[in-house]
């Protein structure tokens, strides 16, 4: 299969990398990462070792059989602008927050799949990306049911060695991972820690609350996530992922702009009653933001 993957940070090289050792990958990114995987390859550290040679570059520039969207979600109305006017067979959406899969269906005249991440990346230094820890893949038809378009991206991930289920109902799996995301990402970014330290913290109410309230937002959506089950996810990946540093973490500890506006900012501004504790750490992570930009 021919896979542009549209956003080469730490999760895009990850998954662009292991793709490539059996499909034609296309990762598309910044310098001086791009720069450096053109010339020696994309290293893999971590869990598993290898070293392939993806194409890079910093555009979109050509169609392909499936362009699989892993940039950063304030970033997704603009690129789904850009890539209107490429040829793709698919889509598929792998990024924090929700909102994203309509923002390209507007734009891309092909079917858009829905898809959650567990595995655990970090771009080390150009050219290199330390693969943490194994995950899986979920993904499917974005209104949820059966989708032979689905069927073949899951069979395409799972022959490049990706643990892979395909999902028929998406629209609960991305309410389960915006809980896992609203309890932990802030929570780590803020405290800077990694995962595993959420668990018996002082802070590890903070993230069941926030999944509580989160999974309060999707009931009020019609999606059936009970608080019980939104809180055992979160723990679950606090367990999983105990070494990781999520990705806000990453992006606070390099000063950049983060995903809180599609996180927490998404769950408070969806919310017909109070969820306060989401409306506070939405508070503080934007408090940072502006200040890092002054
Ligand atoms: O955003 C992240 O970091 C990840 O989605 C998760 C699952 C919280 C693990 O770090």
């Amino acid at each position: 299969m021919d896979i542009v993957v549209v956003g080469a940070g730490s999760l895009g090289s990850l998954v662009g990398g292991l793709l490539a050792r059996e499909h034609d990958v296309t990762l598309v990114g910044r310098e001086p990462h791009v720069g450096t995987v053109t010339e020696s390859g994309l290293s893999v550290v971590g869990t598993e070792e290898f070293r392939v040679y993806p194409n890079a570059q910093t555009t979109v520039s050509q169609g392909a059989d499936l362009a699989l969207v892993t940039v950063k979600a304030y970033d997704t109305a603009a690129l789904a602008a850009d890539l209107a006017d490429c040829t793709f067979d698919a889509c598929l959406s792998l990024q924090n927050g929700m909102g994203n899969e309509s923002q390209l269906a507007a734009e891309l005249d092909c079917p858009v799949l829905a898809g959650t991440c567990s595995y655990g990346a970090r771009l080390r230094e150009p050219g290199t990306v330390a693969f943490t820890g194994r995950g899986e893949v979920v993904l499917g038809d974005r209104d949820g049911g059966r989708s032979t378009v689905a069927d073949e991206v899951g069979a395409a991930f799972r022959a490049a060695g990706i643990e892979t289920t395909v999902a028929t109902d998406m629209p609960t799996r991305l309410w389960e991972k915006l809980a896992v995301n609203a309890g932990i990402n802030a929570v780590t970014a803020l405290a800077r820690v990694e995962n595993g330290a959420l668990a018996d913290s002082p802070a590890d109410a903070i993230a069941a609350d926030a999944a509580r309230e989160t999974a309060a937002v999707a009931r009020e959506q019609d999606v059936n996530l009970s608080d019980e089950r939104a809180v055992s996810l979160v723990e679950r990946v606090v367990d999983d992922t105990a070494a990781n540093h999520s990705s806000m973490l990453q992006d606070v500890s390099a000063g950049r702009r983060t995903e809180i506006d599609a996180i927490n900012g998404y769950v408070a501004d969806t919310a017909t009653k109070p969820v306060p504790v989401n409306e506070t750490l939405a508070a503080l992570v934007r408090t940072w933001e502006r200040h890092r930009e002054q």
